[in-house]
């Protein structure tokens, strides 16, 4: 069930893309049904420039023949859409549990709109359940752990088997648990200011369309 909310939703995001657009791409398995669709329009003669927000878009992206150019190369970003672990009523969420926060935000951030796409479970009153990701530098992290955890926010380096998992730009993840997460721009500016943490998966005032996929529908929720 949540696979097709997530295809529903991906498929509703189609709508907002113009011919001659340059589209941002955001990553993981709601962008993936996203990703497949833009490549079978793009074989009937849609004509995009795409840029990617990770190795692994990047990677699907191309096997399915869409070319990716570098978003240095892009003037402007017309629309970015992507995926989100939480969001709230606000339309603020956290991301990067595909880690992929850092290029993420800085594709948002570029981008004249910005759409997530999400299946229902998603959509939740107070952020905080799904561990916050913070991507450190490997330099002095251990401190950071430590901090985290003083602070109360019950930390955990994310791994792959024994070792740590690294970003695209070869970073560690530490993730929070937080549960609720009362004001998520103090909190996003809190962690943001200490040395070491190069990005958080707050994303405060970043979206202004979510699109949720419900059983058989989806919703618009637009920022006010
Ligand atoms: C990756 C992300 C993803 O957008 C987020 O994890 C949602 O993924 P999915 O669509 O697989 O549920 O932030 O860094």
């Amino acid at each position: 069930m949540i696979m097709n909310e997530k295809l529903l939703a991906a498929e509703k995001s189609i709508e907002f893309i113009r011919n001659g657009m340059t589209v941002g791409l955001g990553t993981g398995s709601t962008v993936y049904f996203l990703v497949s669709k833009l490549a079978e329009l793009i074989k009937q003669g849609l004509n995009l420039k795409c840029v990617s927000t990770s190795k692994q878009t990047t990677k699907l992206a191309k096997g399915l023949g869409i070319e990716i150019t570098d978003i240095n190369l892009v003037d402007k970003i017309h629309l970015t859409i992507d995926g989100a672990d939480e969001v709230d009523p606000n339309l603020n969420g956290i991301k990067g549990g595909g880690g992929a926060l850092l290029f993420e935000k800085v594709t948002a951030a570029a981008s004249e709109k910005v759409i997530w796409i999400i299946d229902s479970s998603k959509y939740v009153k107070l952020l905080g359940k799904f561990p916050l990701p913070v991507e450190v530098i490997p330099f002095g992290s251990n401190h950071l752990f430590k901090r985290f955890f003083e602070a109360g926010y019950n930390p955990a380096v994310r791994k792959i088997g024994k070792e740590n998992y690294l970003t695209d730009s070869g970073n560690e993840i530490i993730d929070l648990q937080i549960n609720k997460i009362q004001d998520s721009v103090k909190l996003e500016n809190e962690i943001k200011l200490i040395p070491g943490v190069v990005e958080v998966g707050l994303f405060n005032n970043i979206a202004d369309t979510v699109i949720i996929g419900r059983e058989n529908s989806t919703e618009i929720l637009n920022r006010i």
